[in-house]
């Protein structure tokens, strides 16, 4: 559905800025893949060309066959693209109307309608299609954004930040809309620097760095760059037995105090049966009242590449 070939993209100046040096990946049909980066990085940049508001400097890109330099405007008919944050609506207008206006930028208007009509029900606003945008929550207008981003019945949907300055609920029903869309074989390439919506919906990450992709892998895989397989948390009242982190003879080992009791968290690097037998001795040498353990997520790899390891 994407494909991407060497891409680049500099900013005249001086000197100029080489933003993007480089970059070369796909997205199939029906894979939400995260495009991951610190600030800076060239995430915007990527999404901006993919959506032909800004010509490549050198490289290619494909949507749905279609190259986006060359043949911009059919590309354009294969995508939805949704920006997060608050911008871009007629707040006096209908979201039925803002819709219209929206989509009647890129189709004649008489087919628009019973569109319009499917892209809000596909959002949970079919009810309020009359409604007047200023009357609507932070949440409803970002769902709008992304009825208007289903208008064309994309076979790409590119989502930059999309639930920033969302409410739990209002990001979780947004991550639902964009799983179910990729569950119906949309291409998905989405940013976010909520580790939380990497977490939930990518099956790929693509990372980059200084210009470049700098990993490509499967979401599983990426997690396993943390450096270590999961990471267990023991708490239990009274004071904590200084000798916890010895016992564990692991230096990522913390243990924290307060008036409630202890808690030592520490790093398990594999499941072997040295581990299991310190874990035991623990268990049985002091008052431990509840294990949790958790695999590593995004944000534990990002943090430690952002340290300088791995
Ligand atoms: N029109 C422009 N002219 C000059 N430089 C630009 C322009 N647009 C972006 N840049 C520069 O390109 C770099 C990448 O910006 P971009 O917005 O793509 O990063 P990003 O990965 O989306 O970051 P963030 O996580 O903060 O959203 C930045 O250094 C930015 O200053
Ligand atoms: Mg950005």
């Amino acid at each position: 559905m994407l494909r991407i070939r060497d891409l680049r993209r500099t900013f005249p100046g001086t000197p100029p800025t080489e933003v993007l040096r480089g970059v070369s990946f796909t997205v199939q049909a029906g894979e939400i893949v995260g495009l991951l980066g610190v600030n800076g990085a060239g995430k915007t940049t990527l999404l901006k060309i993919l959506s032909t508001l800004l010509l490549p400097s050198g490289g290619e890109a494909e949507i749905c066959s279609h190259d986006v330099a060359e043949r911009g405007g059919r590309a354009r008919r294969h995508i939805g693209v949704i920006f997060g944050g608050d911008r871009g609506l007629y707040p006096r207008l209908s979201a039925l109307d803002n819709i219209m206006f929206f989509g009647g930028l890129s189709g004649p208007r008489r087919h628009l309608r019973p569109r319009a009509l499917e892209a809000l029900d596909q959002v949970g606003l079919v009810q309020r299609a009359d409604s007047r945008v200023e009357t609507f929550s932070k949440g409803m207008r970002q769902r709008l954004h992304l009825a208007i981003g289903l208008l064309n019945r994309p076979c790409l949907l590119m989502l930059d930040e999309p639930t920033v300055g969302l409410d739990l609920e209002e990001a979780q029903r947004v991550r639902q809309m964009v799983a179910t869309l990729a569950g119906a074989g949309t291409a998905v390439l989405l940013t976010s620097h909520y580790p939380v919506d990497i977490d939930r919906l990518a099956s790929r990450v693509v990372l980059l760095g200084a210009g470049r992709v700098t990993h490509d892998l499967p979401i599983a895989q990426f997690r396993r760059q943390a450096g270590f397989t999961a990471e267990v948390r023991l708490s239990g009242s009274g004071m904590a037995a200084q000798d916890f982190p010895s016992v564990m003879r692991d230096p990522t080992a913390r243990i924290l105090q307060d008036e409630n009791g202890w808690t030592i968290t520490f790093q398990v690097e594999s499941w072997d049966a040295d581990v299991l037998t310190r874990l035991a001795r623990l268990v049985r040498e002091h008052p431990v009242a509840d294990i949790d353990v958790s695999s590593p997520g995004v944000e534990a790899v990002l943090r430690r590449l952002a340290s300088g390891h791995a």
